[in-house]
């Protein structure tokens, strides 16, 4: 960068943010200060109420603060694209130096482009922890705000309290909306607070915890919703508790029933999958970490449904993956893909075309069983197109670790897990699609389908699966070489 030094030498300058989650603010000075070849020791950063680091130097004087500009022909500001996403995220932590620390790393980031991909540099894993900790926080939110109904003049109004531990109220804002599009609801929180009311979302300052409302009818709703989705085959107190602070437990009303609900399930039960959250947006790199990974994974709600996340079968290399759409009954209690009455029927079809399962591997869409209660039974429920667009990034790094060379869909969701767009079965089956990777799709019905048909309708089906999967086999024997 042909850096014009438009700053006085030697000079202290501060920025003062006016909010403290203010990331574009800060993004618009850095860049102006880096331009003008300020370095990180001659910058202090101050949020509203704040003083800046502590470490600082003293307040300089008002000539000072007034930044300098940079020349026109000044060159542009290297920003590595992880160093962006990972500061967007730190910049909302409560750490009183994540904006010097950001500028630090953006000022070394100019000289060493590649500073963000050493993994031992303190600077960046403190970045990297900033950030994780501010996902964990918002994840928190989403899964612990609890509206209580408060009656106004003829209107519903829904009122929150949440304790965030770092400033995400606003960058949450979004995701509250779109849950609630269609209530009126205030979300209360000491860092400021959040009012929608159908069509315009409004900010105030901070609010008390005596400010919300405790208590109200639908606090029922929620206790008997949580009852019922407690899972006590799955249950692990320190997992629950780390997934569910106690610090949290003052504002949900289902708390109450945590205790009754732990005593009687450890007297039914041993142990509970554990709970989690995907901390990192990493891919795992084997298929043992995606299983690991897969049973803490709390990205969608059928997570809370099933016994256990189940697991593809199968080893890296398998020239043939097979997706099915998401574990069944059996599947979730065996914690094996196809072992039900579909895999049954799956299996006779591939013993009939050659294929040999044990040399492919077999996974799902969806690694959750989704199902709805009738009496003792627990009935399938498909998959909404978002459930599998969640789920997609296992099954793209199951996919990424086997590396096959054919894929076979079973079904529209598992062909919309690996096209990501929802196709119609009868026009994409019979060619084959080829997928980002070089490797080819190939989608037919899937098995539970012709379960479901009889007579002449499954005849004909049962023709059409039986030719798909033929045509699978003669295209591995292509690949493979074979005469
Ligand atoms: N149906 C599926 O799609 N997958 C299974 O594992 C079982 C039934």
């Amino acid at each position: 960068m042909t850096a014009i030094k438009n700053a006085s030498p030697g000079a202290h300058y501060v920025v003062h943010l006016p909010e403290p989650d203010d990331f574009a603010f800060w993004r618009e000075r850095a860049r102006q200060l880096i331009q003008c070849d300020v370095p990180p020791d001659r910058v202090n950063w101050v949020e509203p109420g704040g003083t800046g680091d502590l470490f600082a130097q003293a307040e300089p004087s008002p000539e000072e603060s007034g930044l300098p500009r940079p020349a026109n022909d000044v060159g542009p500001v290297r920003v590595a694209k992880r160093f962006m996403s990972l500061a967007r995220g730190a910049a909302l932590h409560s750490d009183t130096e994540r904006f010097s620390l950001l500028y630090r790393m953006l000022w070394r980031l100019q000289s060493n482009p590649r500073a963000m991909e050493d993994k031992a540099d303190p600077d960046v894993r403190r970045i990297e922890d900033l950030d994780k900790s501010v996902r964990r926080d918002s994840h928190k939110m989403h899964a612990f705000v609890r509206f209580r109904l408060v009656e106004g003049d003829g209107d519903e109004h829904y009122v929150a309290w949440f304790e965030p531990d770092h400033h995400i109220v606003r960058a949450n804002a979004g995701f509250f909306m779109r849950r609630f599009a269609n209530m009126n609801w205030t979300i209360l929180t000491p860092r400021g607070c959040l009012h929608w009311d159908g069509t315009t979302m409004r900010e105030s300052g901070p609010a008390q915890r005596s400010d919300a409302p405790q208590g109200d009818p639908i606090e029922e709703l929620w206790k008997s919703y949580y009852s019922s989705i407690f899972n006590p085959a799955r249950l692990k107190v320190g997992a629950m508790l780390a997934e569910m602070p106690k610090k949290y437990w003052k504002n949900m009303p289902e708390a109450e029933l945590i205790p009754d609900l732990i005593a009687g399930a450890q007297a039914r039960e041993a142990g509970m999958v554990a709970a989690g959250e995907r901390e990192e947006r990493k891919r795992p790199e084997s298929l043992a970490a995606i299983a690991e990974d897969i049973s803490a994974c709390r990205d969608c709600p059928i997570a809370e449904c099933g016994t256990r996340a189940v697991m593809g079968e199968g080893t890296p290399g398998a020239p043939l993956m097979i997706v099915g759409e998401q574990p069944g009954d059996q599947e979730d209690q065996q914690g094996r893909p196809f072992v039900g009455p579909a895999g049954q029927l799956f299996d006779e079809y591939l013993v009939q075309a050659g294929i040999d399962r044990s040399a492919a591997y077999v996974t799902n869409a969806v690694k959750h069983f989704k199902f709805s209660w009738r009496g003792k039974r627990r009935l399938h429920q498909s998959p909404a197109a978002k459930e599998v667009d969640t789920c997609r990034w296992w099954l793209e790094s199951e996919r990424a670790i086997v590396k096959p060379r054919v894929v076979l869909a079973l079904g529209a969701s598992a062909a919309r897990g690996l096209l990501g767009k929802t196709v119609s079965i009868a026009r994409a089956r019979g060619e084959a699609i080829a997928l980002d990777d070089g490797s080819e799709l190939w989608v037919t019905a899937h098995p539970s389908y012709l379960l479901r048909l009889d007579g002449a309708a499954r005849e004909e089906q049962a023709a059409l699966f039986a030719r798909d999967l033929a045509t699978v086999k003669a295209r591995l024997r292509e690949l493979e070489g074979a005469p």
